[in-house]
């Protein structure tokens, strides 16, 4: 009997091998996705962060939701906020707003801007208020490398709630 190998077989054949060659990497461990930002790693796994709020900035168009991983989640949860725990992180991703071409008056995400991200580690970032500050440019996710200080000093008007803007957003329980 002659097996079927068309375009589709074919296909999958290479569809698992890509899969095997991932699985592969991972657990070699090899370098993640994208070289750090100002010496803080790509967070891993940081898209499927919990959302602690969404802004809208008026001033320059731009849609943003802001995440937590598990540690700041728990910290929101127990009120543990101010100080943020060690390994507690928040993700702000930012987009282009445009309307929506189904519903114009409802503004969506167009084009990614950037992803930044504050990580907290007391003793690691002790000279940047505790926190690791990185950001990666644009949907290649170039590492901006600049340095933390142009940060912390646009986050100083909150020095008082350990620098972080953001207020949780209240969600139904
Ligand atoms: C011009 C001022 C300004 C600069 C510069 C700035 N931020 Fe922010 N950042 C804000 C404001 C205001 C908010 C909260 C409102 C919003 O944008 O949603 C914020 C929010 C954030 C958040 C979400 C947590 C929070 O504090 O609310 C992260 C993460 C963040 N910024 C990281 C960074 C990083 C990393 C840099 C530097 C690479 C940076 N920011 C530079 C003004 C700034």
């Amino acid at each position: 009997m002659r097996l079927p190998w068309n375009g589709w077989t074919a296909w999958m054949a290479a569809g698992g091998l890509l899969l095997l060659a991932a699985s592969g990497a991972t657990e070699a461990g090899s370098a993640p996705a994208h070289p750090p930002s100002n010496g803080v790693p790509w967070p891993e796994g940081w898209q499927e962060w919990a959302t602690v709020a969404v802004s809208h900035r008026t001033d320059n168009g731009t849609l943003r939701v802001i995440l937590g991983n598990d540690a700041a989640m728990a910290a929101i949860r127990e009120g543990r906020t101010n100080p943020w725990p060690d390994g507690a992180a928040l993700a702000k991703v930012v987009w282009k707003a445009a309307p929506s071409a189904d519903w114009p008056a409802a503004e969506v995400p167009e084009k990614l801007v950037h992803a930044e991200f504050m990580v907290k580690d007391s003793s690691r970032w002790a000279e940047t208020g505790g926190w690791g500050w990185a950001r990666w440019v644009g949907e290649e996710a170039a590492p901006y490398d600049e340095g933390p200080a142009a940060c912390v000093a646009c986050h100083e008007p909150v020095r008082d709630r350990d620098l972080v803007f953001t207020r949780p957003a209240p969600f139904p329980r």
